[in-house]
């Protein structure tokens, strides 16, 4: 199973940190590369040297390191594994993920990555427990990052309880369950995000306010549980996830292709804010402001994705997901417009200006399918999109 995957090992300042030799050498062991990073508290329970002799790697430290910048850049490092795995996390390094720090190696790399998270807490009882502790783990869980131990039992300080780190066979198995049974492996999902460009002549274009946050964040928590994703997305302002299919694309008519083109999906995710009109006139030049009066403009409409791929006969995905951006009488609206569109699920949200949703990090968003509406809190546009890729993965199973 761990046969060559490549895990990067951050390996932070606790004193488990001597375990995380001994998962070096039984990660090695099953054939899987490690690459080490060692954070400054790291250093004082574990040596670089160890880790570099067992891992048989080079031990990545320093984030403005000029050799190793040269030879991998951080953002590479942190993009070349296939899973990170962060053993001991103590209750710092879990503070600077939950609140997206980035000011050392280790958080930086956590920061940059796309790739999937294992942490494997450390710590004393009494940390564990504190408030802070907790309310960064939930924050972190609710960001998709995996999660194995504590353990109870008796603790180096001479207390008792939750927070000794997680054995290495039981690191070894989440690592295991996170590399290879992502309930979606397998499955092809199709996702639209961002806006639609219809130009009016070669230099002007129609457009929306859409950034491409969301459609972003539903496809990387859909490829986190290992679906294969095909990403069409207009010109967004949020840059498309890597390791996915990403197909970019200008107008209606083009987001449409590219979704046919995509081939069978098992399901399929029209987060696109896509244009309901195009300019049927548009310039083959530019239009000028030459003294002849206003120019005309001639609106046909756009094609419906979600409607066409809703109501195809032969090949329909599983399931058909769209999204209701409304401004008043959201459910009312998002249910009307399920039923009309023919697709399995709405997503509904609210995206009156003072709701800050639109081009903003958070979201709060109503689900509505056959059996009714489901409100879900307002939370970070990632967490709602977790939260949705693993109901997709349930529906899809
Ligand atoms: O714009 P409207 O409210 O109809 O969008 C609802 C859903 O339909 C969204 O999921 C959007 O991605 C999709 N849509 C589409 N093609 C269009 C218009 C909307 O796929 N031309």
């Amino acid at each position: 199973m761990l046969a060559d995957k490549h895990i990067l090992l951050i390996v932070g300042g606790g004193i488990a940190a001597f375990k995380s030799l001994d998962l070096v050498r039984r990660l090695r062991e099953q054939g899987a590369q490690v690459t080490p990073v060692l954070t400054k508290a790291g250093v004082e329970f574990v040596t670089p040297l160890s880790l570099s002799a067992l891992s048989a790697s080079k031990v990545y430290q320093d984030l403005f390191n000029l050799t190793d910048e040269a030879e991998m850049g951080h953002i590479e490092l942190s993009r070349a594994a296939d899973l990170i795995v962060v053993a001991p996390a103590t209750a710092d390094l879990m503070a600077k993920m939950a609140g997206g720090l980035a000011n050392d190696l280790a958080s930086t790399l956590l920061l940059a990555t796309d790739k999937r998270v294992l942490i494997a807490p450390s710590m004393n009882v009494r940390m564990w427990d504190h408030p802070a502790t907790q309310r960064n783990l939930a924050t972190l869980q609710g960001d998709g990052i995996l999660v194995v131990g504590p353990n109870e039992g008796d603790m180096a300080c001479g207390e008792y309880g939750p927070g000794r780190m997680a054995e290495v066979p039981e690191i070894i198995a989440a690592i295991d369950a996170a590399l290879a049974d992502g309930p979606l492996n397998g499955r092809h999902v199709l996702v639209t995000s961002g806006p639609t460009h219809e130009p009016i002549d070669p230099v002007r274009y129609i457009a929306n306010r859409s950034s491409g946050a969301q459609g972003t964040a539903i496809a990387k928590a859909l490829a986190a549980l290992g679906a294969d994703v095909t990403f069409v997305t207009g010109p967004a302002d949020v840059p498309p996830p890597m390791d996915m299919t990403v197909v970019k694309v200008q107008t209606a008519q083009e987001m449409l292709e590219a979704v046919q083109a995509a081939g069978a999906a098992d399901a399929a995710v029209f987060a696109a804010a896509v244009a309901d009109w195009h300019v049927a006139n548009a310039g083959d030049s530019k239009i000028k402001k030459d003294g002849s009066g206003l120019p005309k403009l001639d609106f046909a409409e756009n094609p419906d994705i979600l409607a066409t791929v809703s109501q195809m006969s032969k090949g329909r995905p599983k399931l058909v997901v769209g999204f209701a951006a409304e401004t008043d009488d959201v459910i009312a609206n998002a249910t009307a417009k399920r039923l009309r569109k023919q697709c399995d699920w709405i997503v509904a949200n609210d995206v009156s200006p003072e709701t800050g949703i639109m081009g903003g990090s958070e979201n709060a968003v109503t689900l509505i399918s056959a059996d009714g509406a489901e409100s879900w809190p307002r939370m970070s546009k990632d967490a709602v999109a977790a939260t949705l890729a693993q109901r997709i993965a349930e529906a899809i199973a």
